[in-house]
C-alpha cells in the first residue's frame, strides 16, 4: 500500500472446504484449460476440520494484485491465480455499499486491484488438496465481493481452472465433476449428488503419513500417465463411466457395501495407473500399504466392508467408516500399530477430538493397554513415528460467507494481511 490512507477498503471474506475423491480424477486432456479425461467423485469434508478461509479487498489505493497465503506473502504471477481473477472480473456487476459510501460500477473492477489473505485450518504441505480448497474459496469469495450472479456451477467451471479438483469444493455433500465434452470446457463443471445431511452417519479418518520422499507433484506425474499409461486409457474409457453410475446408486441408496468396493477399487486402480506410468509413480509406501492390508483384512473377517480406504496422489490413508460405532474399532486397531511418539495425544488427533473418548482413549497409557488387532501379520510389531497424525471428520457443507468482521484476515485500514 502506498503510504497515503486508501479512499475506501471493500472486503468479503469466506469459508471452503477440502474434498477427497472416491473415483480418482487422474489425467488431463487439456492442460491449460484443466480438463479431465473422466468424471469423478468427491466427498466434502467438514469444513471445520479441513478448509480455506479467503479475505479478498478491493481499493483503489492498491497499485497491484497481491496475496497473503498462512500470513506469508507468495507471488500472484502463476496462471491458475490469473485465470481465476480475469473470469471473476470478466463477471463482476455494479456494487454499492450505502454505509461506507462505496460505490463501484462494473466497468471500474477491470481497474481496481485486489489483496487477497488466505489460510488453511490444516497443515498446507501434508497433502491434503489443500489448493482444492483454497482455489474453491478464491473463487467463491471473490464472486461475493464483485457481486458476481453466476450460479454455483458456473463457478465450479472457474474453480476448475484453478485447481481440477476445486470445481468439487464449491458444494457440500457427495459431488460429481462432469468432465464435459466441449473443447472451450464450458461444460466441465460439478454438480451435487446428494447434500452433507444424506448420508451423516459417516465417519472420515485420515492418518497423515510421515514421509522424507519427495513426492512427484500431481500436475507433472498426470502428465506422465497420459503420455505413457495404457491402463489410464482403459480405465478412463472403459472402467470409470460404469464405476460412476454405481457410485451414484450407492451413494443415494446409502449402499456402504458398494461404496466401500468401489472407492477401494478405484484408489487402488489409479495406484496402479501410477505404477503403469514410465518412469513408475510410487505415491504409497510401507506405512500405506500397512493400513491397506488392516483394512482388508478385518473387511474381509466381517464378511461386509466396514472401512472404505482411498490414497491421493501421497502416502496419507482416508478411512471411511459405516459408522461411528465402526470408526471408534478402526481407531482402536489404528492406534495400536501406530502409537504416537510422545504422551501428547491431543496434538496426535485433529478434528474431531471426541472420537478418542468415545473409544475410551483418554491417555496413552489407555492406547497402550490396547489389544493386538487380530488383522495384524506380526502382532508385537508397533510402528510409532510412522504416522504423524491423525484427523477425524465427517461429510460436510460447501464454501459460505463470513459475516462477522472478526474472521477478517486482512486489515481493512491499511488494506494488508493481518499479522
Ligand atoms: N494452495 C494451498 N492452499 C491454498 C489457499 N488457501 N489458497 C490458495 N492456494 C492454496
Amino acid at each position: 500500500m502506498a503510504a497515503a490512507e486508501p479512499q475506501w477498503v471493500l472486503m468479503a471474506t469466506g469459508r471452503s472446504p477440502t474434498n477427497i475423491a472416491v473415483i480418482k480424477y487422474w489425467g488431463k486432456r487439456d492442460e491449460a484449460l484443466i480438463l479431465p479425461v473422466n468424471d469423478s467423485i468427491s466427498v466434502t469434508l467438514d469444513p471445520d476440520h479441513l478448509s480455506a478461509t479467503t479475505t479478498v479487498a478491493a481499493s483503489p489505493a492498491f497499485p497491484s494484485d497481491r496475496m497473503w497465503l498462512n500470513g506469508k506473502e507468495i507471488e500472484l504471477s502463476g496462471g491458475r491465480f490469473q485465470s481465476c481473477l480475469r473470469e471473476i472480473r470478466k463477471r463482476a456487476r455494479d456494487v454499492e455499499d450505502k454505509k461506507k459510501g462505496i460505490k463501484i460500477k462494473k466497468e471500474d473492477w477491470e481497474k481496481l486491484h485486489v489483496h487477497i489473505a488466505s489460510y488453511n485450518n490444516f497443515p498446507t504441505a501434508a497433502g491434503l488438496a489443500s489448493s482444492a480448497a483454497g482455489f474453491a474459496c478464491l473463487v467463491f469469495t471473490l464472486g461475493k465481493l464483485m457481486n458476481v450472479n453466476e450460479d454455483y456451477g458456473e463457478l465450479s467451471s472457474i474453480a476448475r481452472q484453478g485447481s481440477g479438483s476445486a470445481c468439487r469444493s464449491i458444494y457440500g455433500g457427495f459431488v460429481k465433476w462432469c468432465m464435459g465434452k466441449n473443447d472451450n470446457g464450458s461444460d466441465s463443471m460439478a454438480v451435487q449428488v446428494v447434500d452433507e445431511s444424506h448420508w451423516d452417519e459417516l465417519v472420515i479418518i485420515i492418518a497423515v503419513v510421515s514421509s522424507k520422499q519427495k513426492e512427484t507433484s500431481s500436475t507433472s506425474g498426470m502428465r506422465d500417465s497420459v503420455e505413457t499409461s495404457p491402463l489410464l486409457q482403459y480405465r478412463a474409457q472403459t472402467v470409470v463411466p460404469g464405476r460412476i453410475l454405481k457410485m451414484e446408486e450407492a451413494i443415494k441408496n446409502r449402499d456402504f457395501d458398494s461404496f466401500a468396493r468401489l472407492t477401494c477399487a478405484d484408489s487402488n486402480q489409479f495406484h496402479a495407473v501410477c505404477l503403469d506410468t514410465s518412469p513408475p509413480i510410487f505415491y504409497m509406501n510401507d506405512t500405506s500399504h500397512r493400513i491397506i492390508s488392516l483394512v482388508e483384512k478385518w473387511n474381509h473377517a466381517e464378511g461386509t466392508p466396514q472401512v472404505a480406504y482411498t490414497f491421493d496422489a501421497g502416502p496419507n490413508a482416508v478411512l471411511i467408516a459405516r459408522n461411528r460405532k465402526t470408526a471408534t474399532l478402526l481407531l482402536q486397531k489404528l492406534l495400536y500399530c501406530f502409537p504416537p511418539q510422545d504422551n501428547d495425544l491431543d496434538s496426535y488427533m485433529l478434528g474431531d477430538k471426541s472420537i478418542l473418548s468415545d473409544a475410551g482413549l483418554q491417555s496413552v497409557a489407555d492406547i497402550e493397554a490396547l489389544p493386538a488387532p487380530p488383522e495384524m501379520k506380526m502382532p508385537n510389531q508397533k510402528f510409532k513415528g510412522d504416522v504423524s497424525y491423525f484427523i477425524c471428520s465427517r461429510p460436510g457443507a460447501g464454501p459460505k460467507v463470513l459475516t462477522d468482521e472478526s474472521h477478517a484476515l486482512i486489515d481493512s485500514a491499511t488494506g494488508l494481511a493481518k499479522g
